[in-house]
């Protein structure tokens, strides 16, 4: 099934190269003030480990899950499936998430995780596809692993009908196999 993979976007050694130089940014911004990383599920989890695990200072790890509510994907109508267990008030809170396209879920999730009253709030994506963003948005990612052309993509966690996601690396996906 992975013939339906036309190119390697990102290959597996530029993408691991990239996630630790953010990783090492990262820990030097955030030395000293015990960050807490939320990952957006599911899409990040592959993301999430191999930056965690090259992050070097204390820190502590949440996940929330977010979905669309059904038919209304294009509206951007999201709603928290799991929640953070941790406290944020008062906490350096960064999110992390697999890509930035429309810009509705990361909205959604800024502005939810904001009412938790942290000390400060960023966002961390690996990838980002400008040229889709939704009129309206306000929120845009302070780092960012790649920017991309509006391709769709798959694999390192991201998926097309939840397949693709263990692919090492990001390759773009046949037109063909989605229009269809
Ligand atoms: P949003 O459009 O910015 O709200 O992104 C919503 C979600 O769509 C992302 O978290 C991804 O799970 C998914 N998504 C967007 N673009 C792609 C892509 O190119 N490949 C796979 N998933 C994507
Ligand atoms: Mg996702």
């Amino acid at each position: 099934m992975f013939d339906d993979i036309n190119e390697v976007l990102l290959s597996e050694e530029q993408i691991q190269t990239r996630v630790r130089e953010l990783a090492r940014q990262l820990s030097a911004e955030y030395a000293g003030k015990d960050p807490v990383f939320v990952g957006v599920l599911k899409g990040v989890v592959v993301f999430y480990a191999d930056f965690i695990k090259h992050f070097t200072e204390p820190c502590q790890m949440d996940f929330m899950w977010i979905s669309s509510y059904a038919g209304t994907n294009s509206t951007g109508k999201m709603t928290v499936k799991q929640d953070v267990s941790a406290d944020l008030k008062g906490r350096h809170v960064v999110i992390l998430e697999d890509i930035f396209d429309t810009g509705h879920s990361l909205e959604y999730t800024y502005h939810h995780l904001l009412e938790k009253q942290p000390a400060s709030l960023k966002i961390c994506t690996l990838l980002d596809k400008p040229a889709r963003r939704a009129p309206g948005i306000t929120v845009k990612p302070d780092y960012t692993g790649f920017v991309i052309p509006n391709q769709f993509v798959v694999g390192y966690g991201l998926d097309f009908n939840e397949h693709y996601r263990n692919l090492p690396f990001l390759g773009v996906l046949k037109p063909e196999a989605y229009e269809s």
